[in-house]
C-alpha cells in the first residue's frame, strides 16, 4: 500500500516510519480510511489548522493524555480526521486502536478478544491513543443504560491514566447532555479539546465519482 502521508514529519520528536497493512489491521482502521490525508481539505477550513496544531504537538498531547472531540454534521470528514491523527500517532510508534462506539458496546457484551493477551475492552483502555468513532450511535436497545456507564468508565479510565482519546460525534454538548452524565462530559471537557468539523460534504464528491464511473 502507498502510505501517502509519509512526507515530512509533522512532529519533531520521535522517529517516524511508514505504515504497513498490518499496522492498519492492528489499529482496526477501516480500509476506506487508510489513505485519507489533510491535503484534500482547503486551508480555509478552520478545523484543519486545529488538527495540524495537534499533530505538530503530538508527543506532548499524548504524554498528557490530551485528545480531540471532532464533532459536526454528517459526511464532513470527522472519521477521516480521526484516522489522520491515529495514523500519525502510529507512525511515531505509539499504540493506537480505532473503534466505533457501537462496536465497543458489542465487544463488551460478547467479551471479544483483541489477541491472546487482551480483550478489545482492555485494548481500548491500554493503548496510547484510542479513537472512539461515532459517539452517540451506540446501540441502546440491546444494552440499555449499561453502555453509557461503560463508555464513561472507558473515558474516565483513559483520562486517569493520561491516555489520549480522539472522539468523533454528530452530537454537540447539549445533545450529549441528554444522553451522558455530566460527570462523563466533565472528564471529557478537561482532557479532550472540541473541534467543530463543518463546511464540507465529502460524500457528495464520492457520489459524483461513483456516478461518473458508472454512467460516464
Ligand atoms: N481528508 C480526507 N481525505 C480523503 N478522503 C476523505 C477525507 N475526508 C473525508 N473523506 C472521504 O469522505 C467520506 C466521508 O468522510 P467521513 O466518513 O470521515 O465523514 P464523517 O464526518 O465521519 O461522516 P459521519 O457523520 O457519517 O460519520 C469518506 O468516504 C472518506 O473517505
Ligand atoms: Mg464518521
Amino acid at each position: 500500500m502507498n502510505d501517502q502521508n509519509n512526507k515530512a514529519p509533522l512532529n519533531g520528536g520521535r522517529p517516524r516510519r511508514p505504515l504497513t497493512k498490518d499496522d492498519m489491521a492492528r489499529m482496526n482502521l477501516g480500509r476506506r480510511y487508510w489513505e485519507v490525508s489533510l491535503d484534500v481539505i482547503p486551508e480555509t477550513m478552520p478545523y484543519k489548522g486545529e488538527v495540524i496544531s495537534y499533530l505538530a504537538k503530538l508527543d506532548r498531547m499524548i504524554a498528557n493524555g490530551w485528545g480531540l472531540f471532532l464533532w459536526g454534521p454528517n459526511a464532513t470528514g470527522k472519521t477521516a480526521l480521526a484516522a489522520i491523527v491515529a495514523k500519525e500517532a502510529k507512525r511515531h510508534g505509539y499504540t493506537v486502536f480505532f473503534i466505533g462506539a457501537s462496536e465497543y458496546a458489542d465487544s463488551i457484551i460478547r467479551r471479544k478478544p483483541f489477541d491472546d493477551v487482551e480483550t478489545i475492552e482492555e485494548r481500548c483502555k491500554s493503548v496510547d491513543m484510542l479513537v472512539l468513532d461515532d459517539l452517540g450511535k451506540e446501540n441502546r436497545s440491546e444494552s440499555g443504560f449499561f453502555i453509557e456507564t461503560e463508555l464513561e468508565e472507558l473515558v474516565r479510565a483513559r483520562s486517569n491514566n493520561c491516555k489520549a482519546t480522539v472522539i468523533t460525534s454528530n452530537m454537540n454538548r447539549t445533545e450529549g447532555q441528554e444522553v451522558y452524565k455530566e460527570s462523563m462530559l466533565d472528564v471529557m471537557q478537561a482532557t479532550i479539546h472540541p473541534v467543530k468539523v463543518a463546511g464540507m460534504n465529502f460524500r457528495l464528491d464520492e457520489k459524483k465519482q461513483l456516478d461518473t464511473a458508472l454512467v460516464g
